[in-house]
């Protein structure tokens, strides 16, 4: 029963527990994110959403627990690089774009492509490229930038930039850490519709503590508080749940 949940599974992580100077970060996580599903979590500060992130990615080893990516692949044995180019990328909450290349540069830097010096020295950008760098802006609502130095968009716009450079990288997990701190009310409300389509085609894992654009998300909730779950399911579901309230909503 569980194999099979694991096996099907996109990301599978069972038991999972880490401890920092004696405070239990996770305190025997259990999460499933399914191929092509958008996911929100949700939590009080310190619940262990930053932590969870740094667990899938390998930034941080769970003192016990599994995580399995794309059912077999256990991602505890691997290292940050090699979980990277097994197809999750992360996007942190500061932004960090190329400010002096330009929009289209800095999508065009981050296309996945062979690796090393000679291949770089002899990659030509082909018509093929020129296509995925222009669906990805258009994606990423950046086409009409696309010349534009990246230090001179706005706090959302580079948001969505470093999105778009996740994108070039074709991934199949997304990791996307409070996307929308700062941004303004339409900013925030069009990143709700851009990770929508993104997660037609990959599957999308967005940490976020504004509730309005969680709705918005419209997509299965989970709730984290001290390491743990403590409620899954539709927004509603999770927004009504007591525990829920008391130990974050209703703070
Ligand atoms: N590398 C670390 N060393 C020591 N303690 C850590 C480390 N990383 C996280 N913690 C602690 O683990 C707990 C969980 O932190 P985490 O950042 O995962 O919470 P969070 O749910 O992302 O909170 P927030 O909503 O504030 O971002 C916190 O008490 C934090 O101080
Ligand atoms: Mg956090």
């Amino acid at each position: 029963m569980v194999d099979t949940l694991r096996d099907g599974s996109l990301l599978y992580l069972d038991g999972v527990s880490v401890t920092f100077d004696g405070f239990r970060a996770l305190n025997s996580l259990s999460l499933v994110v399914q191929r092509d599903e958008l996911q929100a979590i949700i939590g009080p500060n310190g619940a262990g959403k930053t932590t969870m992130m740094d667990i899938i990615t390998g930034k941080t080893r769970p003192d016990t627990g599994e995580v399995f990516f794309e059912g077999g692949i256990d991602l505890t044995k691997k290292d940050e690089t090699e979980i990277a180019n097994l197809g999750i990328g992360r996007k942190f909450q500061k932004p960090t774009v190329f400010g002096s290349h330009t929009v289209w540069d800095n999508i065009e830097l981050s296309l996945k492509k062979p690796r090393g010096v000679f291949a770089s020295w002899f990659y030509t950008r082909d018509s093929a490229d020129t296509d995925r760098i222009t669906a990805i802006l258009d994606t990423v609502r950046l086409t009409h930038r696309k010349h534009e130095f990246a230090a001179n968009l706005s706090h959302g716009q580079k948001q969505w930039l470093e999105i778009g450079m996740l994108l070039a990288q074709d991934p199949k997990l997304l990791l996307v850490d409070e996307p929308v701190a700062g941004m303004t009310d339409s900013e925030t409300e069009e990143t709700s519709k851009l990770l929508k389509e993104i997660s037609k085609h990959h599957s999308v894992v967005v940490v976020e503590h504004d509730m309005s654009f969680v709705r918005d998300l419209d997509c299965r909730v989970t709730c984290l508080a001290e390491g743990a779950v403590l409620a899954q399911g539709s927004l509603e579901h999770v927004s009504s749940d007591p525990l829920v309230i008391e130990r974050y909503l209703g703070r």
